[in-house]
């Protein structure tokens, strides 16, 4: 199976000869990317350029896929993003390039930008999407890294651990059973069953543990796992607390004095999720007075900016405590797992226009086409542009096979299939000539 890109971008100032200049690039393709592997002395099909030491296993997928990958240690300076408007149609960063709305004033050959991490705030989304350009990430990837740290905390603070610990290293020797206890049969509350709760759950009762959690989202109950109606329910019952919330007005603060008076005597205090939803002062008066027996946090109102930066915090050197740098999700295995999820979203969307998980344009799931050719056009949302495209479409006499729209905002994103290949650049063409259209892409079996 052959697969064509044709690709033209929107701009008042480009002539349309554009469509000629990028077509068309040729290379074997299959439905799945481990069978994409191009022979060997094949042109590749299009430029990745990627920054910031981008795992291998992201880098090694893109290559298998087709791509020419030019792959950079540090993050991408503005003479190296000007060379990436100029030659690559996907660019891969991490969170130290920064991507300003100048930076798509002139990117007509990007078509996707992958962030391999959690977070998207380097790059300027909306404008992106007013040019079309996909923005992916991986935000689930480090959820396994982040339960682990967890359960393991769980252990360490209900064995105190860190005390142990902590005269251990300066000379102390203390063997005693007192106040330590085993995980099995002890309440684990979750708050907020999301991908972290969930998992840890999971992991939770594998190690013998009963599991209750709080969401104000009806959520799937796991395992034995089981639902509470209130916090106060989960608090009250719980021998460890561990919080998987996001960072929203309502759980700002929302583990302050009242809440952690409701746990249990000797309960500890699990936070690997954001800085302010726990109470700090709150926290270090009920660790001092002992009705909470421990804690451990990942997470803080104030961290560092970067290495150079000075921690500190009033639970720092109070007993049987855990502080960690934000570590929770970074690990190997996450950053493996990163590289591959966002390798293959970009693929998928370069391929055959899949923008699942797209962070800035409309979310349409697709696999390889079935027909001859699939059309993929960006166009600003407003009435009467599918009808549009179908006109032109029909006018080809070209019978279309299965289409898709999705809607975001400003900006809609068509899929369409169709059953020739006949004329095709005439008929990218004349859709990229559409007031409404900002991209035209067709891509072919
Ligand atoms: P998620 O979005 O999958 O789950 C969050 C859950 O919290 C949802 O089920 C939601 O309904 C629930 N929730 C929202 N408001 C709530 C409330 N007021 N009370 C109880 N539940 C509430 O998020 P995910 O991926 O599980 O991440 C959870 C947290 O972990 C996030 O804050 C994220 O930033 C943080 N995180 C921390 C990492 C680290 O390195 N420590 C790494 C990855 C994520």
């Amino acid at each position: 199976m052959l697969q064509r890109s044709i690709q033209c971008t929107k701009q008042p100032s480009l002539p349309i000869t554009l469509l000629s200049k990028q077509m068309p690039a040729t290379t074997k393709t299959t439905s799945s990317v481990s069978r994409t592997k191009p022979a060997p002395g094949k042109k590749p099909i299009a430029t990745v350029a990627l920054f910031e030491s981008i795992h291998q296993c992201g880098v090694d997928l893109l290559k298998a896929a087709g791509f020419r990958v030019m792959a950079e240690a540090d993050a991408a300076s503005t003479s190296q993003l000007a060379q990436v408007q100029a030659t690559a149609t996907l660019l891969g960063i991490r969170s130290r390039t920064q991507l300003k709305d100048n930076f798509f004033h002139n990117c007509e050959r990007l078509e996707a930008i992958g962030c391999f991490c959690i977070g998207t705030n380097q790059v300027d989304l909306g404008a992106a999407r007013s040019k079309g350009v996909a923005v992916f990430n991986a935000p689930h990837s480090n959820t396994r890294s982040v339960a682990e740290l967890v359960l393991g905390e769980m252990i360490m603070l209900l064995r105190r651990i860190p005390v142990t610990n902590r005269a251990m290293h300066s000379g102390q020797w203390h063997k005693n059973a007192e106040q330590r206890h085993e995980i099995r049969g002890k309440t684990l509350g979750i708050v907020g069953y999301g991908n972290i709760g969930s998992q840890l759950s999971v992991l939770a009762e594998s190690l013998g543990m009963r599991v209750i959690f709080f969401d104000p989202v009806t959520k799937l109950a796991l395992g034995n796992a089981q639902a509470v109606k209130t916090l106060r329910q989960l608090l009250v019952q719980s021998d460890v607390i561990s919080l998987h919330v996001p960072e929203t007005q309502s759980t700002r603060m929302m583990i302050g004095e009242e809440r952690l008076h409701q746990c249990k005597q000797g309960a500890v205090l699990i936070n690997a999720a954001r800085g302010t939803v726990v109470d700090i002062e709150a926290l270090c008066r009920a660790l001092d007075s002992g009705h909470i027996g421990g804690a451990a946090l990942d997470v803080f109102p104030q961290e560092p900016a970067g290495k150079a930066g000075k921690f500190s915090s009033p639970l720092s050197g109070r007993k049987n405590v855990i502080l960690t740098s934000h570590i929770g999700g970074s690990t190997v295995e996450a950053q493996a797992a990163i590289g591959e999820e966002v390798a293959h979203k970009l693929i998928d969307y370069y391929l055959w226009g899949s923008s699942s998980g797209s962070v800035n344009l409309p979310q349409i799931a697709l696999q390889q086409p079935a027909t001859s050719v699939r059309l993929l056009h960006l166009h600003h949302n407003v009435p009467g542009v599918m009808s549009a495209l179908n006109q032109i479409i029909a006018d080809h006499n070209i019978n279309i096979s299965g289409s898709h729209l999705n809607t975001l905002g400003e900006v809609g994103y068509a899929s369409v299939d169709i059953e020739s290949r006949a004329g095709l650049q005439k008929l990218c063409q004349e859709l990229l000539s559409l007031p409404e259209t900002i991209r035209v892409r067709a891509v072919n079996r």
